[in-house]
């Protein structure tokens, strides 16, 4: 939740800040702002995307070869332009803008209006600006000791980035909680909260981790921790390409990543899966092989759509690795003093690598002595780096703020997971395993031949486009998949929409049918199809309208429902990364034909960094 970009060197600062800003806009958007540093000090800032921001400087003199810029996702304070970042202290002398919650800001505040501070905006930001400012001026110290020593003081996540009018050379930044990355250019600094700002200036990075504190110049780059030791920077490889964050010809960055699905888990697969040797080759699961096939419990901590990966894997890890699994809301697990005990296994499973709620359960679940696996996408990112071990799911760049070539691959990755450990344990015969790999193998082949179906689904989506409500309804392995294809509707649409155990529906969901709801069946051939076909029935007897997900053949569904997508057929194992695909197209659609900004829902963020 929100983006920090700041830029330092020979360039001019701002048309990298504000291109900055428009690729960090996934991680919110309701208002932005940059602050130039040219002699003076200029703030700007406006409620709306990136674009109004941008339509607002038009005719400024934006020169200046330092500045910071920010994107933002409301936490204090609605979206408004007094409420954007960058903030200004109380002098005007230090512009800040922060991505995090300080949540021990009343206090700090309380403090300040007894000192005769006001404050221009609701945000914990401009608490914790004026807090430093207020250290500066009593301690009479540089603002680099003002931060350390503010730090001292502060609760919360933070990442923090400072300009001051009186240090012209020098942006100070600091990170606790919420992602950092420095670019190191050619007498020239870039820092954002990913990569993807500095992508086409340098290649070479620093993950700025909790605790430190980065001085940047032009050239020079000093990192320190709040103790006021200097630290030997880490540069790190960056393995992005420009095409990662570009839409490549496709409308949205969600079509582009629906599309391109079949390529992202062929990557995922690659080097990993040996389907003819009967092979699959994972260090981070190789080399902690005993603590997994040994673990007495496996939970899954994850939120939203990699929660929904959890679910899936539940099925997966239980059917063939034997050992029981909980999926957990993050969230929830947290603050529910659970009982963890010494063998249980958490694997932790998310896109972003930077979701608040996920690292906090990490945090506390290794605290009770619990093993971590991470099941992550972005190389880095906090989650990967505070696992015990783990796996990355080589997706590439998500930046449609709905997941969904992250979703899929997860799901490639904890299969590969499972099946190794159950080989490992002994508990999967060979020749389900071999048949298994098989089918892993041939999932991108059996992916492109799903999208091929788009044209009928986009068809399909505008007859279904006014519907006011909608049921997704599944069972077994394809149960997540429904919670999941609701989720795509509800986030991307606006259109309410339930995921239920196809079973269940008659416990209560079916009180809502009548021939005004589309009712979404993920209906492939598996364990359970006999029984989905009572429920389809269920739902044919009182009106509803049934469309249905459905495997290659199926002569009987195919006669019921109101509408078919047909998918080729796979293992019921390995169905979901095919059945998930045509409703993420449907969602995507529907969301289209209603004139909905797809790749930035209202109300969301890419990348959720608070509790
Ligand atoms: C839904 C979506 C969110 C994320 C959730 C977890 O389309 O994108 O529900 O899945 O915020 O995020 P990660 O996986 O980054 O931890």
């Amino acid at each position: 939740m929100c983006g920090i970009v700041a830029y330092i060197g020979p360039r001019e600062a701002y048309p990298i800040i504000l291109k900055g800003l428009k690729r960090l806009e996934y991680r919110g958007y309701d208002s932005s702002g940059v602050a130039l540093l040219n002699n003076k000090l200029q703030v700007y800032k406006k409620k709306g995307k990136v674009a109004e921001l941008e339509e607002s400087l038009v005719g400024k003199d934006l020169h200046a070869h330092a500045g910071i810029g920010h994107t933002r996702w409301a936490t204090h304070g609605e979206p408004s332009d007094r409420n954007a970042h960058p903030h200004s202290s109380a002098s005007g002398k230090l512009a800040m803008i922060h991505n995090g919650i300080i949540e021990n800001y009343t206090q700090l505040k309380t403090e300040l209006i007894k000192k005769g501070y006001t404050f221009k905006s609701d945000t914990d930001t401009e608490v914790l600006l004026n807090f430093i400012e207020d250290i500066q001026k009593n301690n009479n110290c540089g603002l680099e000791e003002a931060v350390r020593i503010a730090l001292k003081r502060v609760v919360g996540a933070y990442v923090i980035v400072l300009l001051d009018k009186d240090q012209p050379d020098t942006i100070i930044a600091a990170r606790k909680g919420s992602p950092l990355v420095i670019g190191i250019g050619k007498g020239e600094h870039f820092l954002a909260s990913d990569a993807s700002p500095m992508i086409e200036y340098t290649k070479e990075v620093v993950y700025v981790n909790d605790y430190e504190l980065a001085i940047l110049k032009a050239d020079e780059l000093i990192l320190k921790n709040l103790g006021n030791e200097k630290l030997t920077p880490f540069v790190q490889k960056l393995d992005m390409e420009m095409t990662a964050i570009e839409k490549g010809g496709y409308d949205h960055f969600m079509l582009k990543e629906i599309f391109e699905q079949p390529e992202t888990i062929f990557d995922c697969l690659r080097g990993r899966l040996d389907a003819e040797k009967g092979v699959i080759t994972m260090a981070g699961i190789q080399n902690n092989i005993e603590h997994l096939k040994n673990a007495s419990r496996i939970i899954m901590i994850a939120c939203g759509t990699s929660w929904h990966a959890g679910l899936v894997a539940e099925y997966i890890f239980e059917e063939i690795c034997r050992i029981p699994v909980e999926v957990e809301y993050a969230s929830e697990f947290r603050y529910r003093n659970p009982v963890i005990h010494k063998g249980d296994v958490i694997i932790a499973i998310s896109q972003s690598g930077e979701t608040a709620d996920t690292i906090v359960a990490i945090e506390k679940a290794k605290e009770m002595g619990a093993f971590i696996l991470g099941v992550v996408n972005v190389v880095g990112s906090s989650i990967a780096r505070i696992s015990h071990a783990g796996a990355y799911t080589h997706a590439g760049h998500e930046i449609g703020v709905a997941s969904t070539k992250a979703f899929t691959a997860q799901l490639a990755v904890l299969t590969m997971i499972a099946l190794k450990i159950a080989r490992e344990k002994g508990t999967i015969d060979q020749t389900r395993y071999m048949h298994l790999l098989g089918g892993l193998h041939n999932i991108p082949e059996k992916v492109k031949e799903v999208l091929k179906g788009s044209g009928a689904i986009q068809q399909l989506a505008l007859k279904y486009k006014d519907a006011g409500d909608a049921l997704y309804l599944g069972r077994g392995y394809n149960f997540p998949v429904a919670l999941e294809g609701a989720l795509k509707l509800k986030e991307i649409s606006y259109i309410h929409a339930e995921g239920y155990p196809a079973a269940e529906m008659k416990h209560g969901p079916i009180a809502l049918v009548d021939e005004h709801l589309p009712v979404v069946f993920v209906a492939t051939k598996d364990t359970y199809y006999e029984k989905i076909v009572s429920n389809i029935q269920e739902i044919k007897a009182r009106k509803g309208k049934v469309i249905a997900v459905i495997s290659q053949g199926d002569d009987i569904i195919s006669k019921m429902a109101d509408d078919c997508i047909i998918i080729p057929e796979a293992d019921e194992l390995l169905a979901p990364m095919l059945s998930v695909i045509p409703l993420q197209l449907l969602a995507y659609y529907i969301g289209v034909a209603k004139g909905c900004d797809v790749d930035k829902p209202r109300n969301l963020a890419k990348s959720v960094t608070v509790e």
